[in-house]
């Protein structure tokens, strides 16, 4: 039978793949477009250094902990930012299960998505890369999610191969598998733009998930993923990190109690004015239909499904940082007997 032996929760901002010193002249740009909460800290060169060490620090232990787990697949929970589906028609989940898939490593544009003077990326091999997947292992686990009442919407291939995969999918293994070598299976999860799914069917997804794997007669070693959170909100007016959120998302990592944590996720609403259209607009990702939490933050419930595919183990938190410059809480963290 197929096994779960590794799950991980990671961010990928952007700010992850771009050097500190460039961190903080994007804030220009971005104050621009609405900026910060005049409270948001501004960090010192050297401070943005440091965190900088942090990041690749964190992402090598997660590196360790995977390559240790000797995974044959990644499933990968993610988000599409418009990059594959639009709202022509937008899945609440959708899991990818054709025999391979192209994308950019880490982004279309080079840099920070707000720097001066961004340019396309060309496709060549330092950017742009081929990944198999593995349709044995995802039309099984369609199968079995959807006996178990999970009806999920399925990509047999890309629907804009030119974007590539989104970079929820993308961008975790520059890091992780940076030959992009492992097979993976890329599982949607909207979190962007309401209604999304709510953090107790993400829970539900996870434990399912779980389930499904175990029952599937495949010799399979399967690496869980979770991509993206914590707290940020790029596009909104004096965007701010919600630290006490993502405090309560990790303690709830911590704790193994995945329930509790959706729980509390589903306790959380960003602020909007219902009397302003543009407020309500942005709330909802520009559905004007406002279901739980969106924006950056909205990703967490990538988060929360990795830790009910855990459910009950204790997950450990391999660094917290606050990067002020997007504002963003980036996070990592994993699972030891998942
Ligand atoms: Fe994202």
């Amino acid at each position: 039978m197929a096994r779960v032996c590794s799950v991980i929760a990671t961010s990928h901002s952007p700010f992850l793949y771009t050097p500190s010193e460039e961190w903080e002249p994007g804030r220009t740009e971005r104050l621009k477009r609405g900026g910060w909460s005049t409270d948001t800290p501004v960090d010192s060169v050297e401070e943005n250094a440091r965190k900088e060490a942090r990041i690749k620090a964190a992402f090598g232990v997660l590196r360790e902990h995977l390559e240790a787990a000797k995974p044959d697949v990644l499933l990968i929970f993610g988000d599409d930012q418009l990059e594959q589906f639009d709202f022509k028609n937008f899945p609440a989940l959708s899991l990818y299960i054709g025999d391979a898939f192209e994308g950019y490593k880490i982004s279309r544009m080079i840099g920070l998505p707000v720097m001066p003077g961004r340019k396309e990326r060309p496709k060549t091999p330092e950017t742009w890369v081929k990944v198999q997947s593995n349709p044995e292992f995802s039309h099984a686990l369609i199968r079995e999610l959807m006996t178990d009442g999970f009806d999920l919407a399925f990509s047999n291939e890309l629907s804009d191969p030119d974007e590539g995969m989104g970079h929820a999918f993308m961008r975790p293994l520059y890091y992780l598998d940076p030959e992009y070598r492992l097979p993976m299976v890329p599982f949607s999860v909207n979190c962007y733009f309401g209604p999304q799914p709510t953090g107790k069917r993400c829970y539900q997804l996870g434990r399912a998930v779980r389930a499904a794997i175990e029952r599937i007669p495949l010799d399979l070693n399967v690496a869980v993923i979770g991509s993206g959170g914590l707290w940020h909100l790029p596009n909104y007016p004096n965007s701010w990190i919600d630290e006490s959120f993502d405090q309560q998302i990790l303690a709830g990592i911590k704790s193994g109690d995945a329930r509790k944590t959706a729980e509390y996720f589903d306790t959380v609403q960003l602020p909007y004015d219902p009397a302003s259209k543009d407020s309500v607009k942005l709330a909802s990702g520009g559905t004007g239909i406002l279901l739980g939490v969106g924006g950056g933050t909205g990703e967490t419930r990538n988060w929360i499904v990795a830790a009910a595919v855990a459910d009950g183990q204790p997950g450990t938190v391999v660094d917290y940082i606050p990067v002020y410059a997007s504002p963003i809480g980036v996070s990592f963290a994993y699972w030891d007997n998942p």
